[in-house]
């Protein structure tokens, strides 16, 4: 009798199918945690799960974080809050109308970053579910950050050495022209540190850790720091480190967000229906002290900075 799990590599290591296994009855985690620490993004086809079981199953890879819809006074959550939507509809499952303004927040998503960056224990890893996909368009796209480190010139490699990034959902949405934040969440999501380099322990590797989240380095004038991080931005997302998922539905993605960055692809999305749910799981400790890097002086007073695991 079969017990183990299959794995199929798509490349040599950056994405991988992972077969023999249904996820709302996890087995073999041990040997799923093996294939993520080396693949970074993980694809399970043909899954059948409640909002328990995506949850039970994400639980085995750290916390669950909190989806920041919490801070949203104008709209209904259309699940529990551990759960991210990332639809295109309504609390009422209809389709969300031309100039709403979730829908204008959400393009945000078609930008490349890494989940909760702009949280001070910013995401371990995120599991994107796909419960109804549009005929056309709406793919996801996945960098390979390690892979882009490797690859830089050794003298960037020293130069970004040690180098802390400001994130913010507030400069990511600012790409995009909206600024109409609520209250709660101007109050709730400040701007973090974050380190530009990581390494993770797992897999021995080195990775950038950039995300259009990024707004500018430490220490370095504003211009300049933004045109590195662009810089690192680009250098990180061509052709030769991206990978690009066409969904099916009952897939579920999962990603290692501290060594990847994603982005949605573009969708009629007022015509079709796309329902995914996310469940996202967190790091123990912010990038910088993992890095032995001391938070940065400004940083230390703000209220986002004693953020637990997990919030
Ligand atoms: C996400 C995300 C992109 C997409 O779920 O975090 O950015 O393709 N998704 O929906
Ligand atoms: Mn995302």
């Amino acid at each position: 009798m079969k017990t183990g799990i299959t794995i199929h590599p798509l490349n040599s290591d950056f994405v991988a199918e992972v077969g023999d296994l249904d996820l709302s009855r996890p087995s073999r985690v041990d040997a799923v945690k093996e294939a993520f620490w080396k693949y970074a993004v993980l694809i399970f086809p043909d899954q059948s799960l409640s909002e328990e079981q995506h949850l039970g199953f994400a639980r085995h890879f750290g916390p669950l974080e909190t989806s920041i819809g919490v801070y949203r006074t104008d709209i209904t959550l259309r699940m529990r809050p551990e759960l991210s939507d990332i639809s295109n509809l309504t609390a009422e499952g209809d389709i969300w109308s031309q100039d709403s303004r979730i829908r204008r927040y959400k393009t945000g998503n078609r930008l490349w970053h890494t989940d909760s960056s702009f949280k001070f224990v910013p995401a371990r890893a995120s599991l994107l579910y796909a419960r109804s996909i549009p005929p056309i368009g709406g793919h996801t796209q996945f960098a390979d950050a390690r892979a882009a480190y490797d690859a830089l010139p050794p003298k960037t490699k020293t130069r970004i050495r040690g180098m802390v990034a400001e994130h913010s959902i507030f400069n990511s949405r600012a790409r995009i022209g909206f600024s109409d934040w609520v209250e709660a969440e101007q109050e709730n999501l400040k701007a973090v540190p974050q380190a530009l380099v990581r390494n993770i322990p797992e897999s021995g590797r080195r990775s950038l850790y950039v995300a259009s989240h990024a707004g500018r380095i430490i220490g370095m004038r504003e211009e300049p720091g933004r045109a590195l991080i662009d810089e690192l931005l680009a250098h990180a997302t061509q052709r030769q480190f991206v990978h690009t998922h066409r969904w099916r539905v009952g897939d579920l993605v999962m990603w290692d967000d501290r060594c990847t960055l994603h982005r949605g692809t573009e969708y009629d999305d007022l015509r079709w229906r796309r329902d995914m749910l996310r469940a996202t799981v967190s790091d123990e400790i912010n990038s910088c002290e993992r890095e032995g890097i001391d938070i940065p002086e400004e940083y230390k007073k703000s209220p986002n900075v004693k953020q637990k695991a997990g919030a």
